[in-house]
């Protein structure tokens, strides 16, 4: 397993260009097999979840080639109609082949997830927004089975959190090929659900809403492949953006899309930086320590869960004290004990999280946890006193292309040691 070794106290400077987001090329690959001629994608990020995606597609029989960011997939050959264990233990979007298999072939089998380190991720609500378009469902023996007609129905998606982002696209997927109308209300609205439901209307589909809690979706006969362009990946951005906060640096990062980062934006405005929007990416300038403040994580519009560990990394350091509240995913926290070893002053009460800022941290071993906990593990390093290795860094790897090329880039100092040449 590759590590990363990291020398603190380099400023950042320079221009990061950002990939296409990785939350929403899964479900979009996902919907390319609804189509009856093949589909292109472009700005599609080389991560280790695309490739597992493409191995899931491929084994269910689809034709695919992913060259140069831009990814065909012909979905003619599909005669599978199930998703394994050993695939969906791998990667929990995996979850995302069960909406479009039953859609065009009536049948789908899918493992069911396991646990996760970020805390519980149940699918019921998938299932129960699949049930109410005219699913029947069973699980046996590990595996969640889908059977008849998409028939469409009304769909109410709310759930203890707010809504489901990966729940919505499955019912959306479900249901473009529905005989009748479906009603999505408190579907989520997240960036990447808007980029499924865009693309899917280049497909052919008949969706209404998009971008609103409320999707009305008529039902086609059939869809066709389309050419569609991935967005650009707004966790990405925003860690780099926190990158460039916490070393007091000045980022250009190009392709960056303002409108999807506002409760980031505010939260880093609030903190001290200075921040320029631009048609074509985000400008962000930071010449002091970060002041304190306190997040709360909630469903897109609001501060996204995704950048949860990256911003505690950042308040590790902001003079006074800083609380995190999680609500979407209490669990999330497993950075803590990590940044704790770094030097960090974090104490937890249920789901919220206490932030004492210290001076300076210092560089230590740590070890990658998740995706997002590691990128934070990576912003703190940036500004340790001395060096941090961070072992298992294929987790980051899983999100985020090449990103400590692209940290070198502008000035970090990170490298990556193989497995093999240790
Ligand atoms: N939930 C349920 N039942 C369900 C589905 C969700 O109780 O059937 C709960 C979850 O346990 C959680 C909340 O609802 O507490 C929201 O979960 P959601 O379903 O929205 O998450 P997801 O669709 O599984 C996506 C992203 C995650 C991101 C979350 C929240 C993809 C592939 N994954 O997951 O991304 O954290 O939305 O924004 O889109 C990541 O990229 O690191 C990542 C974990």
């Amino acid at each position: 397993m590759d590590i990363f070794k990291i020398t603190g106290g380099r400023r950042l400077e320079g221009e990061i260009t950002i990939s296409g987001a990785k939350n929403a090329v899964l479900p979009i690959m996902c919907a390319a097999i609804l189509g009856d001629t093949p589909s292109v994608l472009r700005n599609v990020p080389d991560l280790k979840d695309v490739k597992t995606m493409i191995d899931i597609l491929t084994s269910l029989g689809s034709k695919i080639t992913f060259e140069k960011g831009t990814l065909t997939i012909n979905p003619k050959g599909i005669n599978k109609f199930e998703a394994p264990y050993e695939m969906v233990k791998k990667m929990r979007a995996s979850v995302c082949v069960l909406g479009p298999l039953f859609a065009k072939y009536g049948i789908a089998k899918v493992s069911l997830p396991g646990g996760c380190v970020i805390g519980p991720r149940p699918i019921d609500i998938h299932l129960k927004g699949l049930k109410a378009i005219g699913a029947t469902c069973t699980i046996n023996h590990g595996n969640i089975i889908l059977k008849g007609k998409a028939l469409g129905g009304e769909v109410f998606l709310g759930g203890r959190f707010g809504s489901s982002v990966t729940a919505t696209a499955n019912i959306l997927m479900a249901s473009v090929l529905c005989k009748g109308e479906t009603i999505i209300d408190s579907a989520a609205m997240e960036p990447e659900v808007v980029d499924l439901a865009n693309f899917l209307n280049k497909m052919g589909a008949k969706i209404s809403g998009i971008g609103s809690h409320a999707l009305t979706i008529k039902g086609v006969k059939k869809l066709h492949g389309c050419d569609y362009t991935i967005i650009s990946d707004r966790i990405e951005a925003g860690t780099f953006m926190i990158a460039g906060m916490i070393t007091q640096g000045d980022l250009f990062l190009r392709k960056a899309n303002a409108n999807h980062l506002r409760a980031l934006i505010d939260k880093l405005i609030e903190t001290g930086a200075i921040i320029k929007e631009y048609k074509n990416g985000i400008r962000i300038t930071a010449n002091k320590r970060p002041v304190s403040t306190d997040i709360i994580t909630l469903p897109y519009p609001g501060f996204p869960t995704d950048l949860q560990a990256q911003m505690m990394a950042l308040l590790t350091i902001s003079p006074g004290m800083s609380v995190i509240t999680e609500k979407i995913y209490p669990e999330r926290f497993i950075h803590i004990a990590e940044l704790n070893r770094m030097g960090a002053n974090i104490s937890l009460e249920g789901p919220t999280a206490i932030i004492k800022g210290v001076k300076a941290l210092s560089g230590a071993p740590v070890m990658a946890s998740d995706l997002r906990a590691s990128a934070a593990l990576a912003v703190a390093a940036l500004v340790a006193d001395g060096e941090t290795t961070i072992e298992r860094v294929y987790h980051i790897d899983r999100g985020y292309e090449q990103i400590e090329k692209k940290l070198c880039h502008v000035g970090a100092e990170i490298t990556r040691i193989k497995e093999n040449q240790k």
